[in-house]
């Protein structure tokens, strides 16, 4: 059902990275839907600012409801990743539980004008939408948002138009592969 090289996602990352996270700028990463950690790992990996931190949001319980007609609830399930990293933070839980109370003890490393990156793994049109939403009062021009199911018309499409709509905030396109799969924006 799904035609997909995951290794394009990769190309768009570097893109990303080499082209506007310059000599390894400071980043704040956030990654909802993070499962296994292979998204966030690379991310991990390629940006080696000591003062960078990395934040990864899943239940670790898998997916909360069932998606589309392959995937059921509970998929998806991982062990929260072991990394040796004293940049990453795990926030384990329901995003509807977890990003609220995160924004609170986090506002300042939200507001600053560090460059975030914000990384839509979650696949549900539930879970995309309520964290765009939530992230909103923080988002700042120059903030990436990458999503990495972008072409599935019900959920993440479902979720970037209505909030996008609904919040009169633009988001600028700035690279796609897997036919709009993984697709990278710039906040404007
Ligand atoms: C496609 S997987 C993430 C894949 C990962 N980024 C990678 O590169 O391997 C989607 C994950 O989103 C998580 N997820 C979806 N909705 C969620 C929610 N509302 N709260 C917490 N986790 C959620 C699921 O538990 C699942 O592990």
């Amino acid at each position: 059902a799904f035609n997909r090289n995951y290794n394009n996602r990769y190309n768009l990352y570097k893109y990303i990275s080499d082209n506007y996270l310059k000599d390894n700028s400071e980043i704040v990463y956030l990654e909802f839907g993070v499962a296994g950690g292979t998204s966030f790992k690379w991310w991990l990996n390629e940006n080696k600012n000591d003062s960078s931190r990395f934040y990864g949001f899943d239940t670790f319980e898998g997916l909360p409801e069932n998606w589309g007609m392959f995937f059921r609830k509970g998929d998806m399930q991982h062990q929260e990743s072991q990394v040796q990293d004293n940049r990453v933070k795990f926030v384990k839980g329901l995003f509807q539980d977890t990003l609220v109370p995160f924004i609170q003890e986090n506002r300042g490393d939200l507001k600053s004008a560090v460059r975030k990156i914000v990384h839509m793994d979650a696949d549900l049109y539930s879970s995309t939408i309520f964290v765009l939403t939530q992230l909103y009062p923080y988002l700042q021009p120059g903030d990436i948002i990458l999503f990495d199911e972008f072409n599935v018309p019900l959920h993440e499409f479902k979720a970037f138009n209505e909030f996008t709509k609904a919040f009169y905030i633009e988001l600028k396109p700035l690279g796609a592969v897997n036919n709009y799969l993984q697709v990278a924006f710039v906040v404007k």
